[in-house]
């Protein structure tokens, strides 16, 4: 999980000495990804888990800015598989994003596929994870993207750097935990613990040897490459005695601030930088969920250890002062913190014009189901529409025009509009199941409102949009308002990425320019509610230009 940073200059000189050869401009990087069964022992037993080559995590995809990717992914397990590269573009290469039904049908068991990539004008943290069931609750790994050689970071350069993992571990095989949950039409039981670099530290039982460490030097700067893996749990993390300077989120450079604990929600990722500059000793890094609605109530608190060289594993760390479980105050001063860097070589090129205006409700509700435990069974719509995922791959149906795989006719708007977030409502809204997406024409600028409501409940989602970075414009509580809120949108240097939180009982709203054909997901990324149906799709149109269109499906495309 460490690295050590070798300084440009040193480089420069080793390569003189002839010691390490210079990458030609696009290297190509080769991994090969075993999906095999393995057992992992935490919390006083061994379990057998999904993993990548044995690894939980999974390992590390390690590139430059400018290079070629090739994954091989064997699958040796009894599930189908599917892995999506999360938050890399993937211009004109959906074949290559990983989504199961939505840009590919799975690899079955036996069967092997090569993800090729290219990857182009990105650098920063990202990550892979299982797209598929919920297999991504051990399957998943960091995907590092260093800028272009002699490119240096926008901000102080760290001795060594860190990658830092959040997930979720259940006693049970998660797979079986979501079909109890499914059958009885009630979410899934909650994770039994939460780990950081896959080990949930010594609060848990039988833990202690399952805890990560970090070892640091005095005086030295750290650069600390922060994942939310975890499949329900928006998160809060710090580190006792120590701040931390966030530099990028989701791969993009933000304008730095310190703060000492961070928010971070399933599917983003955060960089910030950590001097080591306390009195040498260990202390605790801890994470705890985020949840400002009175639903489960999910404390549980995983920890890893900054540890200085020399001191002795003896010496009892000191926790970190972690935000209050429910504080809305410091999610939302945090979220306004969040600003692109903006940069002469990091521009942010908001669109300051929209082509097309979205505005999406996000729902929940409740369908009649016989043989649940209630009668009844939970599902979540935008727009009034949950969505059903089609047998055959979205992108496949789009590329060869296969008709009857989806509709595009999802609406720009609610069918009626209601006071979205006043007292909570059980209305049916008549929410209907379908494979309804929306057709956005070719370098179009789009605008899209996700607005929280309280039907059943006002809840925090995280939503994720592949295939694209957007901007961040504008947020709020309440309902939005089109005549008033406008206005106090920021077009100047709103924070660029790839997932972003609607608050509970509030708005997001995000814009970006359709240049990158294809079909490309949208959800939100609790496992939870995407489960239940909070997804659909863009289908942006090819353009007319030479480079304009999806490219051809690789020859290895998994058949349905
Ligand atoms: Cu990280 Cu569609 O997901």
């Amino acid at each position: 999980m460490a690295r050590i940073l070798i300084s440009p200059f040193t480089f420069l000189f080793l390569g003189i000495l002839g010691l390490i050869s210079f990458p030609a401009e696009a290297a190509i990087k080769k991994y090969q990804f075993d999906i095999q069964v393995k057992n992992v022992s935490r919390l006083c037993h061994a379990k057998p888990i999904v993993t990548v080559n044995g690894r939980f995590p999974g390992p590390t995809i390690y590139v430059t800015e400018g290079d070629r990717v090739l994954v091989n992914v064997t699958n040796h397990a009894q599930y189908n598989m599917s892995i999506h590269w999360h938050g890399l573009k993937q211009y004109r290469n959906g074949w290559a994003d990983g989504p199961a039904y939505i840009t590919q049908c799975p690899i079955q068991t036996g069967g092997s596929y090569t993800y090729d990539f290219n990857v182009t004008g990105q650098r920063g943290t990202l990550w892979w994870h299982a797209h598929i069931l919920w297999l991504r609750a051990t399957v998943y790994g960091a995907l590092v993207i260093m800028p272009k050689q002699g490119t240096p970071f926008p901000f102080p350069q760290p001795n060594e750097e860190f990658e830092i993992l959040f997930g979720e571990w259940w006693h049970a095989d998660v797979e079986e935990v979501v079909k109890r949950g499914t059958n009885m039409g009630l979410p899934p039981n909650m994770s039994d613990a939460h780990t950081i670099n896959g080990k949930p530290g010594p609060l848990f039982p039988c833990s202690e040897k399952h805890t990560f460490a970090m070892e640091v030097e005095l005086g030295k700067t750290y650069l600390l490459r922060i994942i939310n893996s975890a499949l329900n749990d928006e998160l809060f993390f710090a580190i006792a005695g120590h701040s931390m300077t966030v530099v990028e989120v989701d791969a993009v450079y933000t304008k730095p601030f310190t703060t000492q604990a961070i928010l971070i929600a399933p599917g983003q990722t955060t960089n910030v930088l950590v001097q080591a500059n306390q009195i040498p000793s260990r202390y605790f890094m801890a994470t705890r969920p985020f949840i400002d609605v009175p639903l489960a109530i999910d404390s549980k608190m995983a920890t890893a250890i900054l540890q200085y060289k020399g001191i002795p594993n003896t010496v009892l760390p000191t926790l970190p002062q972690l935000p209050a479980s429910n504080d809305t105050q410091f999610a939302l001063n945090y979220s306004k913190k969040l600003k692109s860097l903006n940069s002469q070589k990091h521009p942010a090129n908001v669109p300051l014009k929209v082509d097309r205006n979205l505005f999406y409700t996000i729902g929940f509700g409740k369908n009649s189901c016989p043989t649940c435990v209630n009668g009844t069974k939970f599902l979540a719509s935008l727009n009034n529409i949950s969505f059903a995922m089609p047998q055959t791959a979205i992108l496949q149906a789009h590329y060869f025009n296969i008709k009857g795989v989806y509709r595009t006719d999802f609406p720009d708007k609610p069918p009626t509009p209601f006071n979205y977030t006043g007292a909570p409502l059980t209305a049916n809204l008549r929410t209907a199941t379908g494979t309804r997406v929306s057709n956005i024409a070719f370098n179009s600028t789009v605008e899209l409102v996700l607005q929280d409501t309280n039907l059943l409940t006002v809840e925090s989602h995280p939503f994720h949009l592949h295939g694209y970075n957007f901007f961040v414009v504008g947020t709020g509580i309440g309902n939005f308002d089109p005549a008033k809120d406008p206005a106090k949108y920021n077009l100047v240097d709103p924070v660029e990425r790839n997932t972003v939180g609607v608050p509970t009982g509030g708005w997001t709203a995000i814009r970006f320019r359709a240049d990158n054909p294809g079909v490309w997901f949208m959800h939100c990324h609790l496992e939870l509610h995407t489960g239940w149906g909070l997804k659909t799709a863009f289908v942006v149109e090819d353009g007319t230009g030479p480079n304009q269109s999806v490219l051809p499906p690789p020859k290895d495309l998994p058949p349905c």
